[in-house]
């Protein structure tokens, strides 16, 4: 239905609203349907009675029965004294009668429920308050229904001395009405604790129930399946992100308790290795809150911008609060654009945290990789703030790396739908950055702030509203730009961008990293993205064509794939290779049928990998590799030159 309007794909709404529209329009079609279906029986029932009383040669018309005991209201117990009376004058049953009130109940249930859809995904009102407003509709049928049972039984009774006949039947409806009123009480305050903060997320295999790729939970179910994710102590995640100038600066950010609001760090050369006067500097942080979170999920996140570092050197960092050092660890920056040395950097995306995953992640450490490049779909959170926990498996998965390699290993990440938590090519424009996330935004800063006059690069984090999706990393003497695929982010003014810094760097390396393909090697998929493809390709691909980009990461279609060099869709020895699919730990491939019938393709595999790409400065060339979970070569390295991918810098 949804391809039927594109006003539903995504493209207006986040991920979290287009559930929240499905939910709250759902629940009255359901609510509308059941009730139809309900007197749609009630009327078939009423008809066959008719047919029945007209066969029947006893029938007078005056009997104790009529239409009205078919209500869609009656209760068990006004059924069991209209059985009473039947037996005494029998007539023909009428059929259904139990289905007609299910779904006249099951009606008045989704009716009644309505507002309960707004807590389930955090809208507008906090849960106590849908509680009252489904409680009190709930109270209030009950009433109407015991009203009408009692109506009912004078009626039924057709007794002179109704007061009589009332107090004999009375107290069975209302023992009823108390019991159902106790029975929908404490299933109402389960019903809202069990689908209150309800988070989907996929590719996750630590909170459940799972349905296929999907993931789901509640806050009454997390509580019991997740631990505290930041209790008091030592900080409960520090990793590593990069700004601009990757030889001189570095992103340490950390994960604390909520109670420590400002932390220190003390960072200094690795004394070991050099032979100087220790040079112990220290900062605080920048610090902010996390919201929307469960309590086991509750902390403060903190971030150093350290800068004017010695390129290509080891660093000590102590993280110090509380009067104590917390942590220890290392971080070695990447070399200057004079440096001869090899850089390896592991791509991939496309993650989740299924077993794959984390096997996928812990092949990479045989790499020894200066850098992550991860292109987007990183912990499948889908914008979702209760889906914060992701995040938290994600970045553990990731410590798993740092932890066999004694050292920080950075990571430059780009945006992808399930981090944005809404299609590509929106036609919101940049989304609000909050408190309550994207946590992607949030968690991970990947540029400096700018001079709001000069907009010169200023040594500072950018705060949550500062922060932008798309920025540029110097690696050795290599250009990566990380790009947005219209999830926050105009593409033409990316491609803008992207010219303003490439004329300085023309004799550089340039790599660019994006989630949505340009490439596809499925066709429904092709035709179902045609849009951020053909934009891409507007916008994009003449910058990396005229530029020679050497190598484009694309990620999101979960396989394997190289592409030959490419320069204007066609092959050039001297075009851009374009690798992917972000098939990290993923494991469906969309039901689809890979093709290559444009022949663009080297090869195209359906495999959780990730790819190694090797930068070697003094050989003069770049290769990428493919691995496996088993760090078997899927294909030969493909080779570039480096001096075939340079340009003459302009000269001013
Ligand atoms: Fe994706």
């Amino acid at each position: 239905m949804c391809e039927w309007f594109p006003i539903l794909r995504g493209k207006y709404f986040t991920y979290t609203e287009y559930l929240f529209i499905l939910t709250i329009v759902g629940f009255p079609v359901f609510s509308a349907t059941s009730f139809s279906i309900s007197k749609i029986l009630n009327f078939l029932n009423r008809k066959k009675d008719r047919s029945l009383r007209l066969q029947s040669p006893e029938s007078s018309g005056d009997e104790y029965y009529d239409s009205r005991t078919q209500d869609e209201t009656i209760s068990p117990t006004f059924r069991s004294i209209s059985s009473e009376k039947q037996m005494l004058n029998p007539k023909p049953q009428p059929a259904g009668t139990p289905t007609v009130n299910f779904f006249n109940e099951l009606g008045w249930f989704f009716a009644s429920h309505w507002p309960g859809c707004f807590a389930v995904w955090s809208f507008l009102i906090p849960v106590w308050f849908a509680f009252i407003l489904d409680y009190s509709i709930f109270l209030l049928r009950i009433r109407y229904r015991k009203k009408m049972d009692k109506l009912r039984l004078y009626t039924a009774l057709q007794s002179k001395d109704k007061t009589e006949a009332y107090g004999r039947k009375v107290k069975p409806i209302n023992s009823f009405y108390t019991k159902l009123t106790i029975f929908f009480t404490i299933f109402d305050i389960l019903l809202h604790l069990l689908f209150t903060g309800f988070c989907v997320s996929s590719y996750q295999d630590y909170v459940g129930p799972i349905f296929g790729t999907a993931s789901l939970s509640s806050t009454f179910t997390r509580y019991f399946q997740l631990p505290e994710f930041c209790p008091p102590g030592p900080p409960c995640h520090v990793y590593a992100t990069l700004p601009e100038d990757t030889a001189t600066s570095v992103f340490i950010n950390v994960h604390t308790n909520e109670k420590y609001n400002v932390i220190g760090i003390e960072y200094e050369l690795d004394h070991s290795s050099y032979e100087s006067e220790r040079d112990v500097k220290s900062q605080n942080s920048t610090s902010f809150k996390v919201a929307g979170t469960d309590r086991n999920g509750r902390r403060k996140l903190h971030h150093f911008y350290l800068d004017n570092l010695v390129p290509d050197s080891t660093y000590q960092l102590r993280i110090v609060y509380d009067g104590i050092v917390q942590h220890r660890t290392v971080y070695k920056t990447l070399p200057g654009q004079d440096s001869p040395r090899d850089v390896i950097l592991v791509q991939g995306g496309d993650m989740g945290n299924t077993k794959a995953t984390r096997d996928v992640t812990k092949a990479t450490i045989a790499m020894n990789p200066d850098v992550l490049v991860l292109g987007g779909d990183l912990a499948y959170d889908n914008g979702m703030c209760e889906c914060y926990f992701t995040w938290d498996y994600f970045l553990k998965d990731l410590e798993q790396v740092n932890e066999a390699l004694g050292r920080l290993v950075p990571v430059i990440y780009s945006l992808g739908n399930h981090d944005a938590g809404i299609d590509e090519m929106n036609r919101r424009g940049g989304l609000e950055i909050t408190e309550k996330g994207p946590f992607y935004m949030t968690y991970f800063p990947q540029h400096s702030r700018l001079s709001s006059r000069t907009k010169a690069i200023l040594p500072e984090v950018p705060t949550f509203e500062e922060r932008k999706s798309y920025h540029y990393h110097k690696i050795g003497k290599m250009l990566l730009f990380t790009l947005d695929s219209g999830y926050y982010s105009d593409l033409k003014e990316q491609a803008l961008w992207m010219e303003s810094i490439l004329k300085d760097h023309l004799s550089w390396i340039k790599i660019a990293l994006y989630h949505c393909p340009i490439y596809y090697a499925c066709r429904d998929i092709a035709v179902k993205n045609h849009e951020v493809i053909d934009a891409q390709r507007k916008e994009w691909m003449p910058v990396f064509d005229d530029n020679k980009f050497m190598l484009a990461f694309e990620n999101h279609e979960h396989y394997m794939k190289r592409t030959l060099s490419l320069r204007n869709d066609k092959y050039d020895s001297l075009g851009t290779v374009y690798i992917g699919n972000g098939q990290w730990g993923t494991y469906d491939h969309k039901n689809c049928k890979l093709y290559n019938e444009t022949g663009v393709y080297e090869s195209i595999q359906e495999v959780n990998h990730y790819w190694a790409v090797n930068i070697s400065f003094n050989a003069g060339v770049v290769t990428n590799t493919p691995y496996d979970q088993d760090n078997k070569a899927l294909l030969p390295p493909g080779i570039q030159r480096i001096d075939q991918y340079t340009m003459e810098d302009i000269k001013y």
